[in-house]
């Protein structure tokens, strides 16, 4: 008996973690095919970051942003500021999470409408996104399991087809406050990539309409899907959040890159903040993420080895019926099966035989995500593959 409100989906505890593997407490070693929530992205065990948090809890553990500025803190936002220079001049305020970023990005939205003498409180989002757990996040998500379950106390936003074809013209963005944009839609509906071409029509119609443009590049960011960011970076939306690649699981951290032309008409004490906002140590690993891309070709190793996990993955829909589409890029896939499979019991299956998978929308989607660390290399990417394939096959004799 213990007193812990527990949302697991699996019951093994788990006791310690090597690269890409976690052991539970009976010695069971398992692949973490799911990077965790799509964050741990350089595994477990990395003596680097772990190095650097030590040293930065030599200097100072804690500062408040509004107290006080850590070098941590500012070393972090000219990396970010420098890593999008070519797309824009963003200034970074520094969050905790990426619902946090989210909820930021609304405040600094309506906050520069607010100080134009405008009010606008109308949110423009996709259908089946997911942007946070926060009633703000909540309720710019458009994916049908969180609208309906908390519809009563959210107040939804316009949520609009993922694909162009389906776009109603019907909307006047000069009323809307902000466009919340994905590059791919993650797990909620199954590694889902926008066309270009409709981001760039949204795009366009919101800077006429004076729309605030907020890029949601929580999950698919720094790496995953084997660039900076999943948009073209030809783009350069008014603001841009990042979260889980920057902590990969050694910080709690989230970076919303804002453009001049919004910050300039707002006093940054009004966006206001959260207590553990740009603490020294999250923001000192942020800094040595940046680095550990760079200097360990984590990109190249994403375009690689994804090209590998597209071939394998259709291969296997090309051997089993029961797959009726696969999707997605770098190392950001999804299996969607036909109906009559149970996508529960599949990553189930997947567990008992030592590969963990992310959970997903039962019930609204049928598809399961898999998403290892980027740092993954062949040999372990076949060893995803034949678990894989063993549960398929055990499915697939009923
Ligand atoms: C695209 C996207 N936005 C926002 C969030 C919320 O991030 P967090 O769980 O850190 O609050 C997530 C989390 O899965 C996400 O995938």
């Amino acid at each position: 008996m213990d007193y812990l409100i527990k949302r697991n989906l699996f019951d093994n505890k788990i006791v310690d973690a090597d690269n890409i593997y976690l052991i539970d407490e009976s010695g069971n070693k398992i692949i973490d095919g799911c990077s965790n929530s799509m964050n741990v992205n350089f595994g477990y065990k990395v003596d680097e970051l772990e190095k650097v948090i030590a040293e930065q809890l030599n200097s100072i553990n804690f500062m408040h942003t509004g107290k006080g500025i850590t070098q941590a803190a500012i070393d972090l936002s000219i990396e970010l500021h420098d890593m999008t220079s070519h797309i824009g001049d963003y200034l970074v305020y520094l969050t905790t999470s990426g619902s946090d970023c989210i909820e930021a990005s609304l405040r600094i939205a309506f906050l520069y409408h607010k100080m134009k003498g405008d009010i606008r409180t109308k949110v423009m989002s996709f259908e089946g996104s997911y942007h946070g757990s926060t009633l703000g996040a909540l309720s710019v998500s458009g994916h049908e399991k969180f609208i309906n379950m908390y519809e009563e106390y959210t107040t939804t936003a316009t949520f609009i087809p993922t694909e162009q074809e389906k776009f109603q013209n019907c909307y006047n963005f000069n009323d809307f406050s902000s466009l919340i944009l994905d590059s791919m839609i993650t797990n909620p509906i199954g590694s889902k990539i926008i066309e270009e071409d409709y981001i760039e029509k949204l795009l366009s119609k919101s800077i006429i309409g004076d729309c605030v443009t907020i890029f949601d590049e929580i999950a698919t960011s720094m790496g995953r899907l084997g660039t900076s960011f999943g948009f073209n970076e030809k783009f350069s939306p008014d603001i841009i959040c990042i979260s889980k690649g920057l902590g990969v699981g050694y910080a709690n951290i989230g970076a919303v890159l804002v453009s001049p032309r919004i910050m300039n008409n707002i006093e940054p004490s009004q966006i206001l903040g959260h207590t553990f906002n740009a603490t020294p140590v999250d923001c000192s690993v942020g800094l040595a993420v940046l680095e550990y891309l760079k200097k360990n070709k984590i990109y190249e190793n994403v375009n690689d080895m994804g090209k590998y996990m597209g071939k394998y993955l259709q291969s296997l829909k090309k051997e089993f019926p029961i797959i009726s589409k696969i999707s997605g890029k770098g190392l950001m896939w999804s299996i969607h099966f036909s109906n009559k499979i149970s996508s529960k019991r599949f990553i189930d299956l997947c567990f008992d035989k030592g590969l963990m998978l992310l959970n997903n929308e039962i019930g609204v989607n049928n598809h399961v995500t898999i998403c290892p660390p980027l740092i993954i290399n062949q040999k372990q990417l076949y060893e995803i593959y034949t678990i894989l394939e063993d549960c398929l096959k055990e499915i697939h004799n009923g």
